[in-house]
């Protein structure tokens, strides 16, 4: 009963992929899925055993791995930019620029490996974003491509190319709760609990965490205030893709999506458990160009104290499903209701889509949608 239903909605949605989005999409992207599953259009779409550009997954299935290839696009594309500036310059990564140097050496008291590990994340989100694609056209899917987004511009430091972005790493807005909600003994987001931020003047007004031209370089301590923002981005946004691998998990239903979302998830739960630590090392100060904005000592009044201690970079236990249950080291948040646009969302109020067309939110908005309405199927 349950799948008819969901069936019957599908069909009258209005965020179907082949009745909207889709159909403006360009026509190589979109072709490539049509052609592997041997089905037209309509064809697929009057299919009652299947679903609108979903091949052979199931139609939530289908929808998650698309929004979850959004993301990792996304995420492909603000790490280029940090990589180009700050990472290792190699061939794994496309942009070899040089890097900037000056930037580079501001990563150096986070941690003296900065630049290999800010190269290794930008190639694993490489990875899933291509490799969830290609998921998708081999089940005869409709990939997902955001190419006609890119459109915002790029750093005019020394080190960044001159190509369109589809984030923007000039005007953020970090959000530096999980600091203080993975240290918590005591409290879940899943419970309905809120964390304080670690950096409270980074989550309010609007930051550079790359230098926006070689005017930034300098003085010193505005180009580590802003060595220092990406230090806290880079676990924000791994935190977030720490949470949405397991909050979606749950709601898939063939055996091999939940396998590739159990195997890449705790990547980004990697990537995240690190930058929280190189984050911890990030020098107090404040930014001479704006006073408003302070790395404080997390260590010492009116911080300090577990909540807020540099080297608590393991989970705390904290109490999970119900208060009646020991405490338990897990990822919070994971509950599932809402997760894709609960991911949206915290990208967007990160400052990361500013100068973004409405095409693209209203875009990423269906995908998420779909994302949500997934349910897993006998
Ligand atoms: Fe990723
Ligand atoms: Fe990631």
């Amino acid at each position: 009963m349950k799948q008819v239903n969901n069936g019957m909605k599908s069909r009258t949605s209005r965020r179907s992929f082949i009745q909207k989005g889709m159909l403006t999409a360009s026509g190589a992207a979109l072709g490539t899925g049509l052609l592997a599953n041997g089905l037209s259009m309509l064809g697929e779409e009057h299919d009652e055993g299947r679903e609108e550009g979903s091949g052979r997954l199931t139609k939530g299935d289908a929808a998650i791995l698309r929004f979850l290839a959004a993301a990792e696009i996304i995420e492909t594309d603000l790490w280029i930019q940090y990589n180009e500036l700050a990472g290792v310059q190699d061939e794994e990564v496309p942009g070899i620029t040089g890097g900037n140097p000056a930037y580079m050496a501001a990563f150096l008291p986070l941690d003296s490996d900065m630049s290999q590990y800010i190269h290794d994340n930008t190639e694993d989100e490489i990875s899933h974003q291509a490799f969830i694609n290609a998921y998708l056209v081999s089940k005869g899917a409709e990939p997902v491509n955001l190419d006609r987004f890119r459109t915002l511009p790029s750093s005019k430091a020394t080190g960044a190319r001159q190509i369109p972005r589809l984030t923007n790493l000039m005007q953020l807005t970090v959000d530096t709760s999980w600091w203080t909600r993975y240290r918590s003994r005591t409290e879940n987001p899943d419970l309905g609990d809120t964390f304080p931020q670690a950096i409270p003047s980074l989550s309010v007004g609007q930051h550079p965490a790359i230098p926006r031209s070689d005017a930034d370089l300098t003085p010193p301590d505005h180009l580590q205030a802003i060595a220092n923002t990406a230090g806290f981005h880079f676990a924000f946004i791994e935190q977030g893709g720490t949470t949405l691998y397991p909050a979606l998990a749950q709601r898939v239903t063939h055996p091999e999506v939940l396998r590739i979302l159990l195997s890449i998830g705790p990547t980004e739960t990697a990537h995240f458990q690190t930058w929280q630590d190189k984050a911890g090392n990030a020098p107090p100060l404040t930014d001479p160009t704006n006073p408003k904005l302070v790395f404080p000592d997390l260590n010492s009044p009116p911080f300090g104290g577990e909540d807020f201690q540099t080297n608590l970079i393991m989970p705390e236990p904290c109490p999970f499903l119900n208060r009646k249950f020991p405490a338990c080291s897990i990822i919070r948040p994971t509950q599932t209701n809402g997760a894709a646009m609960g991911a949206l969302k915290a990208l967007t109020d990160d400052g990361l889509f500013i100068g973004q067309s409405p095409q693209f939110f209203e875009f990423l908005r269906d995908l998420a949608e779909d994302a949500d309405e997934a349910r897993r199927e006998r």
